[in-house]
């Protein structure tokens, strides 16, 4: 069994990005600039939008945090990414996700300009991505494609099981891996919460790899895969106890595989160090 550290492969990344910023400072140009739209105080969105101001700075990056009261409105939302879209000193944007009820996500997501969506949320940059085009790529998925990259493991050619559907991980990640990318080339099955047991355990036991991203602890036991799987544990869930786990009951299963992403550690990290890479871009076009 081998450790797929996304510790480690974040930290070689990020300092690859402050190396190229430490270049385009002494050349006299600005710093990179992400801004980050908090809603509300739910508890996960806090502590992921910590470690994404943190890692702005070891990346080299300005950051700013703009919060909003859980009782905003859609309109008041609409009116602030007006701005920022505008606003020539801030490179990339994210709204942190869940949003309060009152507020359609997805018109959100949509009023970002499309240079400036950093979590390539936005339908412009999901389609580009999709069609195999210069797009920014949805943090996760990019992550996952960049740490299976850091390790060398193979992925064309091979049989990859997503579980999980939704439009920020599944969807976009079983496009990348079967389209012609430079980590892709696979051959993917996207099951989903729909999909029958049987038929879920037919796929998963045949499975090469198996990227899952349900979010529910120890959803994935030793009899779901088949030795010398590659498993990539998406799920951040926190326990009673407060303990983080993620969708794969590790302990159980780890022995069985070639390669398996520990949680913490591992996915997690990677979704930080790709927004990194996108901002980086987004501010590289602004100087092109
Ligand atoms: N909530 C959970 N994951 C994400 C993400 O990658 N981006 C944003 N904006 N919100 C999230």
């Amino acid at each position: 069994m081998n450790l797929l550290d996304g510790k480690k492969c974040a930290d070689s990344l990020i300092a690859g990005i402050a190396k190229q910023v430490a270049r385009h400072v002494d050349a006299g140009l600005r710093k990179p600039h992400m801004t980050v739209i908090l809603v509300g105080n739910h508890a996960p969105s806090e502590s992921y939008v910590k470690s994404k101001i943190t890692t702005c700075s070891l990346s080299g990056f300005d950051s700013n945090l703009i919060r909003l009261p859980e009782t905003v409105s859609e309109k008041e939302l609409l009116a602030l990414i007006a701005e920022i879209n505008e606003d020539n000193s801030t490179d990339g944007v994210i709204v942190q996700l869940p949003l309060p009820k009152q507020i359609n996500a997805q018109r959100v997501i949509n009023a970002i300009s499309p240079e400036k969506d950093i979590d390539g949320f936005h339908p412009t940059n999901f389609g580009r991505m999709a069609l195999g085009q210069k797009a920014f790529r949805p943090a996760t998925a990019y992550g996952i494609c960049k740490l299976l990259q850091f390790y060398q493991v193979p992925v064309a050619g091979r049989h990859c099981v997503v579980i999980g559907r939704s439009n920020i991980v599944g969807k976009p990640i079983s496009i990348m891996l079967s389209n012609d990318f430079d980590i892709g080339n696979a051959t993917v099955t996207l099951t989903h919460i729909e999909t029958p047991r049987e038929l879920l355990l037919e796929e998963t036991r045949r499975a090469d790899i198996v990227i899952v991203a349900v979010g529910i602890p120890g959803f994935i036991t030793p009899d779901m895969v088949r030795d010398g799987v590659t498993l990539i544990d998406v799920g951040i869930n926190r326990l009673e106890s407060g303990k983080i786990v993620g969708d794969v009951a590790f302990d159980a299963v780890a022995p069985k595989c070639e390669w398996i992403t520990p949680v913490p550690g591992g996915v997690g990290r990677m979704t930080v160090a790709a927004l990194m890479i996108n901002t980086l871009a987004a501010y590289q076009n602004n100087f092109e």
